[in-house]
C-alpha cells in the first residue's frame, strides 16, 4: 500500500478515534484540508506516524488540544473584509434599528476580533444597549483568549486601517488601551457579549436569532456538514433576520437558498423572507 494510503486510513482512524472519544466531529471537514492540517501537525509533533499518535491523542486531553489547535484555522482579524462591515452599516443596521431587542449569532468567533469589531460597529449605530451577541467556537482556547480581549499591539495598525475603510465613525485607538506591546480592547464592549463552547458539526441551533455570522469556517467543510449548518442557522433565524457569510462562502445551490434574498452582489449578506401569507378561503 502507498504511504499516502496508508495515511488517509490512519487518519480516518485518528478522526473516528476523536469522535468516539471527545465527541468532536471532523470526519465531514474537506478532505484536502485537513489532510494538510494533520500532516502538518504530525511533522511538528514527535510522532513518527498518525497510528503512534492516535493512543496519545485518546489518552491525554493535551495531546488532543495541540491536535485540535492544529487542525482548526483561527485567524482573524478586526473588520476583516471592510467592505462586508460597510454594507452590514449601511443596509442592515437600519433593520437592526426598527427592533427593540437585537440577538446576534457568531459561529465560529476564533479569538473575537470579529466580535469586537461588531460590537464597536453598534456602539456608534446607538445599538449596544439592546444587542446581545453570542460569539461560539469549538476551541476552548481560542474563546480565553476572545474572552480576554487582548490583541498584539503590531496589528492595530492594519485593524485601524479596515476600521476606516468599513465605515468607522472615530479614532480606532478610542476602542483599546496600549500596555506594553498589547492592545486591550475596552470592557464596555464586552458587556453584552457572551463567549460560549460550541459546535457546529454535533450541537443543536442556539435559539431565536435576529442575525448569524458564520464568516469563513464554512469553506473547512465538506458539502454535507455544510447542508447541516446552513439547516441549523435557518431554524435559528427569525423571518426578516440576517445570515451573513465569507466572501468565499454562499447558499447558493443548497436547499434554505429559496428562503432568502442576497442584499448586495458577493456580499453574501442574506435575508430571510417573511413567510407568505395562507391564503385564506373567501365563502
Ligand atoms: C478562520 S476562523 C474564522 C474567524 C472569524 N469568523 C473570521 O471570519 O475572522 C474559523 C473558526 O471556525 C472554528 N470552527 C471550525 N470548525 C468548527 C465547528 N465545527 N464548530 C464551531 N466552530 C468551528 C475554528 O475553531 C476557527 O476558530
Amino acid at each position: 500500500m502507498r504511504e499516502d494510503e496508508l495515511f488517509d486510513i490512519e487518519m480516518r482512524l485518528l478522526l473516528d478515534g476523536v469522535r468516539l472519544v471527545y465527541g468532536h466531529d471532523f470526519t465531514e471537514y474537506a478532505e484536502a484540508s485537513i489532510r494538510r492540517r494533520v500532516t502538518q501537525w504530525l511533522s511538528s509533533s514527535k510522532f513518527a506516524t498518525l497510528s503512534e499518535a492516535q493512543a496519545q491523542v485518546l489518552r491525554d486531553p493535551e495531546v488532543f488540544d495541540s491536535l485540535l489547535r492544529g487542525i482548526t484555522v483561527n485567524v482573524s482579524e478586526m473588520f476583516r473584509d471592510p467592505h462586508f462591515f460597510k454594507v452590514f452599516r449601511q443596509q442592515v443596521i437600519p433593520y437592526l434599528k426598527t427592533w427593540p431587542f437585537v440577538k446576534i449569532w457568531l459561529a465560529g468567533c476564533a479569538t473575537g476580533e470579529e466580535a469586537y469589531s461588531l460590537a464597536i460597529l453598534l456602539e456608534e449605530e446607538g445599538l449596544a444597549e439592546r444587542c446581545r451577541i453570542y460569539a461560539t467556537d469549538l476551541n476552548g482556547a481560542v474563546l480565553e483568549t476572545a474572552r480576554k480581549g487582548i490583541y498584539h499591539l503590531r496589528d492595530m495598525q492594519r485593524y485601524t486601517r479596515n476600521y476606516l475603510a468599513s465605515g468607522g465613525r472615530a479614532s480606532f485607538s478610542d476602542y483599546y488601551s496600549a500596555l506594553y506591546d498589547h492592545a486591550i480592547m475596552a470592557s464596555r464592549l464586552a458587556e453584552r457579549m457572551v463567549f460560549a463552547a460550541h459546535s457546529l458539526a454535533t450541537d443543536a441551533g442556539f435559539g431565536e436569532m435576529h442575525v448569524v455570522f458564520c464568516r469563513n469556517v464554512l469553506i473547512y467543510f465538506k458539502p454535507s456538514l455544510k447542508e447541516r449548518v446552513l439547516r441549523l442557522f435557518n431554524g435559528c433565524i427569525l423571518s426578516g433576520g440576517f445570515l451573513c457569510l465569507g466572501v468565499k462562502e454562499t447558499i447558493d445551490g443548497r436547499d434554505v437558498a429559496c428562503q432568502y434574498d442576497e442584499l448586495a452582489p458577493n456580499i453574501r449578506i442574506y435575508r430571510k423572507r417573511y413567510e407568505a401569507p395562507e391564503k385564506k378561503t373567501v365563502r
